[in-house]
């Protein structure tokens, strides 16, 4: 990746910070089944040990102890006290359950896209972002979908987490409640850059949230097209593939691309406007030797505008 990413923030032993409304619960929950786990095999093993010690074969005493064939008080106590434990657990579990699968009404929606290898947040006044930038303090609802395979949101530190499901909407929510700056992962193996498939959070006050949103909105109009062209080469994650610098990722590097000869499955193809747009438009038409066709479409993303801006930026890689 070229952009900086933004790091999981590790509070105390085990989890990470917690940043969301429902952390708390979630990490009680966790920690209660911890502690369990941990006195239960101290118990047992404990028990274990020490009559296998107390019961072992001496020259004193040289058969083996006789079976216990019934013993009711001892069921009963092992049978009440598991029962009543899992019962517990399950309140636990469905009161946090229910807590993170209905969105609070008045929540913010953001749609998530997910592609290979890359997240897209369209946010409600029509900005679309490579990375999830949410106001502090609101509720925020995530209502994912996906344009090729399955992939998973994963929000360490918020506690959450949701498939993306091509052909239908999953929906996820939260709300933060520090200000920090983490990360975004996919958690459903993917194909080749699934481990690349991150993006930046940003938690921010809400005047600031709005304020980026609006500067955001404007700056599409306002850009020269090679300016336009580098944003959207992060926006749209063409850089989880495609390099500046030369060397090759899952795709051909962009540095030195425009101008150049390049052998293709259907022959050489000189690399000019028209094929940058069909390659970006339809990825399969012409696959360069030596990488595979694994580019999704952009059909029906990109205005014509931004089409000519990412060609632009391709041209100025030289
Ligand atoms: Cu997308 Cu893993």
């Amino acid at each position: 990746m070229n952009e900086k990413l933004n790091q999981i923030a590790i509070d105390g032993f085990f989890l990470p910070r917690q940043s969301s409304s429902f952390a708390h619960e979630i990490d009680a929950g966790w920690n209660f089944v911890t502690v369990l786990s941990i006195v239960f095999f101290v118990l047992v093993v404990g028990a274990m040990f020490t009559f296998m010690w107390k019961y072992r074969r001496t020259p004193a005493n040289p058969q083996a102890t006789s079976t216990l064939a019934h013993h009711f008080g001892l069921e009963a106590v092992w049978t009440v006290i598991p029962t009543a434990l899992c019962g517990v657990l399950f309140i636990m579990g469905w009161k946090g359950y229910l807590a993170a699968a209905v969105a609070p009404s008045d929540a913010i929606e953001i749609q998530v896209t997910a592609q290979k290898w890359a997240w897209s947040f369209a946010y409600p006044n029509g900005v679309i972002s490579n990375e999830l930038r949410v106001p502090k303090d609101k509720s925020v609802k995530l209502i994912l979908s996906s344009k090729d395979v399955i992939h998973s949101v994963y929000l360490p530190e918020f506690r959450v987490k949701q498939d993306a499901v091509p052909g239908t909407y999953t929906t996820m929510w939260f709300r933060a409640t520090e200000i920090v700056n983490t990360v975004l992962q996919c958690t459903e193996y993917c194909g080749q850059s699934h481990s690349n498939m991150l993006s930046n959070v940003f938690v921010m006050e809400l005047d600031r949230w709005n304020a980026w949103l609006e500067k955001a909105a404007a700056a599409d109009t306002s850009m020269k097209p090679e300016q336009l062209g580098e944003q959207l080469y992060t926006r749209f994650a063409c850089l989880t593939c495609h390099s500046t610098d030369g060397s090759p990722r899952v795709g051909p590097t962009f540095k030195g691309l425009f101008g150049k000869m390049e052998a293709c499955n259907t022959g050489a193809v000189k690399v000019d406007e028209a094929y940058l747009r069909e390659s970006i438009l339809n990825p399969t038409a012409k696959v360069v030797t030596g990488f595979q066709p694994v580019m999704p479409p952009f059909q029906g993303q990109l205005k014509d505008r931004e089409i000519d801006a990412l060609i632009a930026y391709i041209k100025t890689l030289k």
